[in-house]
């Protein structure tokens, strides 16, 4: 089973979550890519639902694909958000961003009742943090947040590298919907990721930090063996 074959398993099962008429969460990334290609078809043939993208990608797709979309002010709460992740920990906790959206998509996942997380079983992991980290930072006072960010890793233990995100190719700044930077931490083990998680939040410059803890309600993998459901 290749990779991609995978990612239309983990979706095909979470499709058979969304419901007649919810108001839905749609994630970011190639395995969210597939479940919104699936749930278009199921548009196509009359199933109604009301889609909150959580990036311009994810927005760019739906449009092209028929998925009715609207904003999150329209619909302040969702009843499922469905999104795929960088890391998932045997208690759900994820690491997410890896595509640089982890801002809106942690904002939409909040506003849901469940989130539900798809990915193949190499997404699988013991502890956080071999996947590096997506901070979202201010443009303004890079440098201090920068410099915040390395003193609260080195408070906690977690040796590694920050890297400015570049857009692919190129040499400038990767720029997220939200018009921020984005730094990427490679820590290599997050064993603390709670007290990482709110040191991050109390850094000014951070917009938003990729850990989200305990907001998944399940995890549907695919392996080539069969799509299994972990749940939190
Ligand atoms: C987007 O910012 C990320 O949080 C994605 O959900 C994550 O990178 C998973 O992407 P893939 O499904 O492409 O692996």
């Amino acid at each position: 089973m290749d990779a991609r074959s995978l990612k239309i398993a983990a979706a095909e099962e979470a499709l058979s979550h969304v419901e007649h008429g919810m108001r839905l969460g749609i994630g970011t990334g190639s395995t969210a890519d597939e479940f919104v290609r699936l749930l278009a078809e199921k548009v196509a043939d009359g199933f109604a639902v009301q889609g909150v993208p959580t990036s311009e990608r994810t927005a760019r797709l739906c449009l092209e694909l028929g998925v009715p979309l609207f904003s999150l002010d329209d619909l302040p709460e969702l009843d499922l958000t469905i999104d795929g992740a960088d890391e998932i920990d045997p208690q759900l906790c994820l690491i997410k961003g890896g595509g640089g959206a982890h801002l809106r998509e942690k904002i939409v996942a909040a506003a849901s009742e469940r989130m539900i997380v798809i990915a193949d079983e190499t997404k699988l992991v013991d502890v956080l943090g071999a996947f590096p980290l997506p901070i979202e930072v201010m443009p303004f006072g890079l440098a201090a947040t920068r410099r915040a960010v390395d003193k609260l890793a080195e408070r906690l233990g977690l040796n590694g590298t920050i890297l400015q995100r570049q857009r692919q190719g190129k040499d400038e700044p990767y720029i997220t919907d939200g018009g921020h930077f984005l730094l990427d931490a490679s820590f290599g083990r997050i064993p603390e990721a709670e007290a990482l998680a709110e040191g991050l939040a109390a850094i000014p410059g951070v917009v938003e930090h990729g850990l989200f803890l305990n907001m998944a309600d399940a995890a549907i993998i695919a392996a080539p063996a069969g799509v299994r459901t972990l749940t939190a």
